[in-house]
């Protein structure tokens, strides 16, 4: 995480994600140290160089070393390496309570791979783990599959600047959770948040800890346990022994789809409960507008416990409160 010394993180982000292209070539995400300007400038050259020159000549073009590296200081940037050549590039500064993105840009040898989605997430990820609320960016009117590629990430229009659309995107709070008794702390410090009718959709791998987190919840709502893994029962309910909604805790996995989610009649029980389903990405969030998306990530090394549990508020939520029971853990810990 980053520290007041190094504001920006760049010292213990290293490598942030890693994927695999279908040829086989490595794809890698890092955020970029002042000695990468002259890379970057190269990619972003080559980029905005191979676009259709619409109207004035594009200001990326005037980016130099020098003017590259300064931005780096000032803010940071991501690189992104295809079987370690430098093929992609993203500048990031600060616009008030906002984190900017600009100069976003895959070269021409390396365009049509995934490389730019590839660096959006990882990006985002990032930027949501160092604590960023907002992301904004602009994006030239002239080029509508730009602005699909951003809305295809999760981006909105919120205004207009000059010849551009502003686009933007609110990120998740974010939890770095150590071990399973902190996924259950964080657990009891969100269950203040929840009342009834709530839904609260949990995904991540297996064993990623979505019932672990539950059992948190379970905890500091005040209901019945124990809460286990619901595999095999589909879904189970927990009265509440404090006067306060149950807790309904359902399982996905093995449903094929809505229809068979409607089947277990949450819906009956929705309005007077808090509802969990793990598994229910893609599924559930047709049963209610008021929800809490929960995604739990394990790092890339797998000998670390860590988890990094990404809190997406949807409806009524609010993300200041999900900030502040979030900050509110790492201090009594
Ligand atoms: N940081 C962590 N957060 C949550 N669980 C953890 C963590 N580190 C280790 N674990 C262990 O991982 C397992 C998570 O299991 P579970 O909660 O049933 O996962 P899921 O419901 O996502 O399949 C538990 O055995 C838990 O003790
Ligand atoms: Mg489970």
């Amino acid at each position: 995480m980053p520290t007041s010394q190094d504001p920006a993180g760049t010292a213990t982000l290293g490598v942030l994600a890693e994927a695999v292209l279908p040829d086989g070539r490595a794809l890698t995400l890092r955020a970029a140290a002042p000695a990468d300007a002259p890379a970057m400038v190269e990619i972003i050259h080559a980029a905005f160089g191979a676009r259709p020159l619409l109207g004035a000549r594009p200001d990326a073009l005037n980016e130099t070393t020098a003017t590259i590296t300064q931005a780096l200081l000032g803010g940071t940037g991501y690189l992104a390496h295809v079987a370690g050549r430098p093929a992609g590039a993203i500048l990031v500064s600060q616009d008030g309570a906002a984190v900017r993105l600009g100069r976003v840009s895959v070269h021409p040898d390396f365009q049509r791979l995934g490389v730019a989605s590839f660096m959006v997430r990882g990006l985002l990820e990032s930027m949501a783990a160092r604590g960023a609320g907002l992301v904004t960016l602009l994006a030239r009117r002239e080029f509508p599959r730009l602005r699909q590629f951003w809305e295809s990430h999760g981006f909105r229009l919120m205004g207009e600047e000059g010849n551009c659309w502003v686009l933007g995107l609110h990120l998740p709070v974010v939890a770095e959770v150590p071990d399973a008794d902190a996924m259950r702390a964080l657990g009891r410090a969100l269950a203040p948040l929840l009342r009834a009718g709530d839904l609260v959709i949990a995904s991540g791998d297996l064993g990623a800890g979505k019932t672990t987190f539950t059992q948190g919840l379970g905890e500091g709502l005040g209901v019945e346990g124990p809460i286990i893994s619901p595999t095999f029962v589909l879904a189970r309910v927990h009265r509440s022994l404090v006067g306060g909604p149950a807790l309904v805790h359902a399982d996905a996995y093995r449903l094929g789809g809505f229809a068979e989610l409607e089947d277990l009649d949450l819906e009956e029980s929705l309005a007077d409960s808090v509802t969990v389903i793990e598994w229910g990405t893609g599924v559930a969030e047709a049963l209610a507008p008021e929800r809490l998306e929960v995604a739990i990530r394990r790092g890339l090394d797998p000998a670390d416990e860590t988890r990094w549990v990404f809190l997406t508020p949807r409806g009524r939520w609010r993300r200041e409160a999900l900030a502040a029971a979030v900050a509110g853990l790492g201090e009594s810990a």
